[in-house]
């Protein structure tokens, strides 16, 4: 009857199970504690008679410690179930962590609207090398040998070789585009370009320019202008003014500065525009004969215009930033008010 009562513990032992931690504390009640199966066959021992006492409580020992080993594997059991269930189910109810999201730079933004402004009017996109040759940044656009216009620009040479300078301008990738392809020619050359300049809230030694330029058969300053009216309305609004300044260029005759009515005051005077109502945006001017006739083009047959912005200049008009530096200092304090863009 015992030997029976036996059996069967033992395979209650071998198939129990503790999905948590009440049906471990039951598994504990019913094989280990005094009062369990396994402490009733230690107490009915006493009432056996002397001989069979030693091979019964051999077999009731060997009960004990199954009950105690099986006891020892179902904690384990449970620890790494709690551990891995709490790595393989994730609470689906969770509010999503935010991913910060990047934005676009103010000057990608405004280099893009200002090639999108142009691109709809017929100018396609160039470009050329940031490390130019004397050549493309300033013989072939007239800068006269030893003349002192080269100085307005100035430039970073490559030491050992005057030959060789960084870009001062992208009318050197004009150039290049004037030498390869013939009129009528519109094109837009945005890019990096490269001063020696002191570094301050309103100059920095690497910048960024667009430079457009328009040759065919009977162009005018009437067509220069027009299209850059269009330009500054199209960015600044349909109320800007634009005016122009007579001016310099060795490669436009005649030249001009463009001016915009200041987007502060709207024109009647304040510090941005010092008092003016005006603030300038580049310069243009009527290509200069002797430029189409050092890239081949016949200067009787056909004439140009072209114009140069910073593009530095029109995203400091257009979002009112004060100070330059702060286009290459990285800090997300500002970048992150130009999300979402334009
Ligand atoms: N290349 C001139 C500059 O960088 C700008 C410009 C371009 C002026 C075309 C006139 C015509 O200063």
């Amino acid at each position: 009857m015992q030997i029976d009562k036996v059996a069967e513990i033992k395979s209650a032992i071998a198939t129990a199970e503790a999905r948590n931690q009440q049906e471990l504390e039951e598994y504990r009640l019913k094989f280990i504690s005094k009062k369990s199966v396994v402490g009733e066959l230690f107490a009915e021992m006493r009432h056996l008679p002397a001989e069979e006492k030693k091979g019964f409580g051999q077999v009731i020992n060997e009960v004990k410690q199954l009950a105690e080993q099986k006891f020892q594997e179902l904690i384990e059991q449970l620890n790494n179930g709690l551990s891995n269930t709490k790595k393989e189910t994730p609470d689906l109810t969770l509010p999503p962590t935010q991913i910060p999201v990047g934005g676009i730079h103010p000057l990608t933004a405004t280099r893009q609207r200002i090639i999108e402004i142009f691109e709809r009017i017929g100018f396609n996109l160039s470009e050329g090398p940031e490390i130019e040759d004397d050549w493309h940044n300033f013989t072939a656009l007239n800068f006269p040998e030893n003349h002192p216009a080269r100085e307005m620009q100035d430039t970073f040479f490559i030491e050992k070789n005057p030959d060789i300078a960084l870009r001062t301008h992208t009318s050197s990738v004009q150039v290049r585009v004037m030498e390869n392809q013939k009129p009528p020619i519109r094109t837009l050359s945005p890019g990096r370009v490269f001063r020696n300049e002191a570094i301050s809230a309103r100059a920095h030694c690497i910048f960024h320019q667009v430079e457009g330029l328009y040759v065919d058969e009977a162009v005018s300053f009437a067509d220069l202008k027009q299209t850059l009216f269009h330009f500054a309305k199209e960015m600044f609004g349909k109320t800007t003014k634009v005016r122009f300044r007579p001016s310099f260029f060795p490669f436009t005759e005649p030249s001009a500065e463009i001016d915009i009515s200041c987007l502060l005051c709207g024109g009647t005077g304040c510090n941005v525009c010092k008092g003016t109502g005006w603030v300038e945006i580049g310069g243009s001017g009527m290509v200069d004969p002797n430029v189409l006739e050092n890239c081949g083009i016949d200067s009787i047959k056909y004439t140009g215009f072209a114009f140069g912005m910073g593009i530095e200049r029109i995203a400091m008009l257009k979002y009112q930033i004060k100070d330059l530096r702060l286009f290459t200092e990285n800090d997300v304090r500002f970048l992150r008010q130009f999300r979402p863009m334009l």
